[in-house]
């Protein structure tokens, strides 16, 4: 029934088409029309309303399949296959059992919706339909497991660097891979890995953009420190051009950085960039690091991405991975 309601206004794109028009082109009862109506509004479809005129399509909303993305993205390897689901419980997930089972390095799981979407350090990720960007990519690097914490590094300046061109709005990355707008989370970063002592099997790069969520999407209790590029910006962006924009960004970056004969100067680059991104330096933060909480300052970026606490007593630390808050982002005092 849905259905036929959303052709019957497909059909009258941009016109009105008056609620007895559609009642009797597939006989529903107008108030069955109402309810359906409001369904794809929740769905993310524009439809305006008018007690004289009936139903007018706006807008559909975006539709993130693999042909969608790859009619537009220019990249040789990320993205040649992309899986796709309208709703999964994490596309980390998803990707691991892909990788398991052998696909493609730029394998790429992308859903509208997670019902299980995963964050950092066990916490959960609001995932909803219509207005984010949840995707994983599949990596085979030839690297050692210790220095893969750079490609969390790098994909936090490709995610950056396309939100900057999409939006054309100026980001901040928090050490190690949020990226903030105005002091707020608009993005974050799961990387799990599968690796022997010497040797990775793969990687999987979980990137969570909240592109066009309203501020009633989270929970109460993130409400003041998440948002979206949309609550920021005061504009809705096109999912789609964004994670175009990614993918391409990620691989040129992945690409330079595993070419032999630029490996060292394309990280000294990109640790350069980084620094320039980053809301975390020269500021006081507070770390949890190694079972003890440290507070101190945040002095430098080494050249693998580990961040260098000042605490103070004086003594240095050089953090590799864990939780750092930075006094002034998300509610830190
Ligand atoms: C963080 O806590 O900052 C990391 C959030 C990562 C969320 C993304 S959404 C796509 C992918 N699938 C998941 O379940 N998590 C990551």
């Amino acid at each position: 029934m849905k259905a036929l309601i959303l052709k019957a206004l497909k059909e009258n794109i941009n016109h009105y088409i008056s609620g007895e028009q559609i009642s009797n082109q597939i006989g529903v009862s107008r108030t069955a029309i109402w309810k359906h109506i409001s369904e794809l509004r929740h769905e993310g479809y524009h439809i305006e309303s008018s007690s004289r005129k009936g139903y007018r399509l706006i807008s559909a909303p975006e539709h993130l399949s693999a042909a969608e993305i790859q009619a537009e993205l220019n990249t040789n390897c990320f993205g040649k296959n992309i899986i796709y689901y309208d709703t999964i419980t994490s596309t980390n997930n998803a990707a691991k059992e892909a990788a398991a089972k052998g696909c493609d390095e730029g394998t790429v799981v992308i859903a509208d919706r997670q019902t299980a979407g995963k964050g950092r350090l066990g916490r959960s990720w609001v995932s909803p339909p219509n207005s984010g960007i949840w995707m994983s990519v599949v990596l085979r690097p030839e690297i050692l497991p210790v220095q893969a914490q750079f490609i969390t590094i790098l994909a936090a300046i490709a995610v950056g660097r396309a939100i900057e061109q999409i939006a054309g709005i100026t980001i901040g990355i928090k050490w190690p891979n949020d990226i903030v707008i105005n002091r707020k989370k608009v993005c974050g970063i799961l990387t799990e890995i599968s690796a022997e002592i010497e040797q990775i099997n793969y990687i999987v790069l979980g990137i969570g953009v909240n592109v066009n969520l309203d501020k009633d999407d989270f929970p109460d209790d993130i409400k003041h420190s998440a948002a979206s590029i949309k609550s920021e910006t005061g504009s809705t962006v096109s999912r789609k051009k964004l994670v175009v924009r990614i993918l391409e960004n990620l691989e040129s970056l992945y690409k330079n950085l595993y070419k032999k004969e630029f490996y060292d100067n394309a990280k000294a680059d990109l640790i350069n960039e980084y620094k320039k991104y980053s809301v975390t330096l020269g500021n006081r933060v507070k770390a949890i690091y190694q079972n003890k909480t440290i507070e101190g300052y945040a002095e430098d970026i080494t050249e693998n991405g580990e961040l260098i606490i000042r605490s103070d007593n004086g003594e240095q630390h050089t953090i590799l991975s864990g939780e750092v808050s930075v006094r002034g982002l998300y509610g830190y005092i």
